[in-house]
């Protein structure tokens, strides 16, 4: 029997763990032809009880699950970033045939994706990069999706991929972004903001909590107002319902239960490392992932606060929880910019010919990120495709003008109460930078020249100088 007889299914995914099975049962909810395949007996019987009203099975052998598909073939890997996707990669490649699609929706790094498309290229065989976001209950219900790599097969899976995202305004929270790797890029991006905002929301609750000695309900509260107005977000909306949770355990708030240790899987780290690569600065991602560093020293920490004492109350003005919001608006809209700066770099530098407007929309439902400021963003590019800069556009100018007082206001009441706010204060001082006509880097290039003559340029003419800076004049 040939494989047309046999093949059955549209799409077929690799790893039946909760992305994966999720995804598929969300595809076969609208209507698609699906089959999975994990080495696991017990991840197979999940999938297939979940999976019971649509009739879903699943394949313990790769030949099988290989063989049960429609030419092209279109496989969805959904397992850990890492050295399993190139194991399975091997294990797949001798089963398939010219022309088809694989699909990798893991977080992986973009320079794996990048050297994984151009190997299975040589065999015409198409990978595609795409990010998923939205967590678990995104994959069941309509994530954003982030899809990179060669343009012509994405049309395969274009209305799959548009069905079973989340969709805003009926529009889907999909597109294509690119070829090469640009959608884990993307990806990597949009949790390198994701990172930044939860970072200024743990801040934003150090300082209600320790400087206003605010308990949890008053901070549930405060930030329950703020998810009614401009600061609506997914985050902010989980991270007001994290206060109320009670411990099953203690019967406490679970919230005061767990450890001040903030673990990661890399995907910050990432982006702060190709940032600095490609030399485009993104601080307050920066300062939210040494942050989560700084949280693991928590003996050095304890030992030290011993040493130099904790912080102090904050005495807050009438107008402060205002403020505070103003201040959290301000950082929120940095995060967001830097990350838009670092693809419009990588879009040149990579060629990845990223569509700025069409990013910020599809990020607007399905993802962690979401949050009303999107189609703010989403609006800027959409009016200029090449703004230089997020902060450029008119209405984000505005906005952030009347913010920055209040901002200037919070940094230096948690400062002068000794609480940290890294992200808060790196926001800041990035805008204080980026507004600057004349920095000081002057004094840098003097430096450099008169220890080690890295020579300089001068403001008055044209070419590279030198000076004899021991010469005694
Ligand atoms: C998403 C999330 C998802 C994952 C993070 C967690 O968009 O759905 O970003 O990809 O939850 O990678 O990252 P850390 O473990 O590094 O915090």
């Amino acid at each position: 029997m040939n494989n047309q007889n046999k093949a059955r299914y549209a799409f077929g995914m690799v790893g039946l763990g909760t992305m994966g099975r999720n995804l598929l049962l969300n595809m076969a909810d609208n209507g698609f032809s699906v089959t999975g395949y994990d080495k696991s007996e017990e991840m197979l019987k999940i999938f297939e009880e979940e999976g019971a009203a649509h009739q879903l099975k699943g394949f313990a052998e790769i030949e099988d699950f290989v063989e049960s598909l429609q030419t092209p073939r279109t496989i969805i890997l959904l397992v850990p970033a890492g050295p399993i996707v190139d194991s399975v990669i091997l294990e797949l490649e001798p089963l398939l045939a010219k022309g088809d699609i694989i699909i990798d929706s893991g977080n992986s790094h973009f320079t794996d994706t990048s050297r994984r498309a151009l190997a299975l290229a040589k065999k015409d065989l198409h990978f595609f990069g795409m990010g998923i976001s939205g967590g678990e209950e995104g994959a069941r219900f309509g994530p954003s999706m982030m899809p990179g790599g060669d343009k012509t097969a994405y049309s395969v899976v274009k209305d799959m991929l548009e069905a079973v995202s989340a969709k805003v305004n009926n529009e889907p929270c999909v597109t294509y972004i690119g070829p090469g790797a640009s959608g884990h890029f993307v990806k990597m991006t949009h949790n390198g903001i994701e990172y930044a905002i939860m970072q200024l929301l743990a801040e934003t609750y150090e300082i209600l909590k320790n400087g206003l000695d605010y308990d949890n309900h008053q901070i549930q509260q405060v930030f329950e107002k703020w998810n009614n107005g401009r600061l609506k977000s997914f985050l902010m909306e989980i991270t007001k319902d994290v206060f109320l949770f009670k411990d099953v355990k203690t019967g406490n708030l679970l919230v005061d239960e767990i450890k001040d240790e903030a673990k990661s899987k890399g995907t910050g780290k990432w982006t702060s490392q190709v940032a600095m690569d490609v030399e485009i600065p993104i601080p307050t991602v920066d300062a939210a992932v040494s942050t989560r560093n700084l949280s693991k020293l928590k003996q050095l920490r304890l030992q030290l606060e011993k040493q130099y004492g904790t912080s102090t109350p904050i005495k807050a003005q009438e107008n402060f929880i205002d403020e505070l919001e103003a201040a959290f608006y301000f950082a929120m809209a940095t995060a967001y910019a830097q990350g838009m700066h670092l693809l419009a770099q990588a879009s040149i530098q990579y060629e990845y010919n990223l569509n700025l407007a069409e990013i910020a929309k599809i990020w607007r439902g399905g993802c962690i990120i979401r949050a009303a400021f999107l189609e703010d963003i989403y609006q800027a590019y959409q009016k200029q495709p090449d703004l230089a800069h997020l902060f450029a556009d008119p209405n984000v100018a505005s906005q952030l003008k009347d913010c920055s007082l209040a901002t200037r206001n919070m940094v230096s009441a948690a400062i002068q109460a000794g609480i940290a706010i890294p992200a808060l204060a790196a926001s800041l001082t990035y805008f204080d930078t980026l507004k600057t006509g004349r920095m000081p880097s002057n004094l840098t290039q003097a430096q450099r020249d008169f220890f080690g003559a890295h020579t300089f340029e001068r403001i008055d003419s044209e070419g590279i100088f030198h000076a004899d800076w021991n010469e005694k004049k």
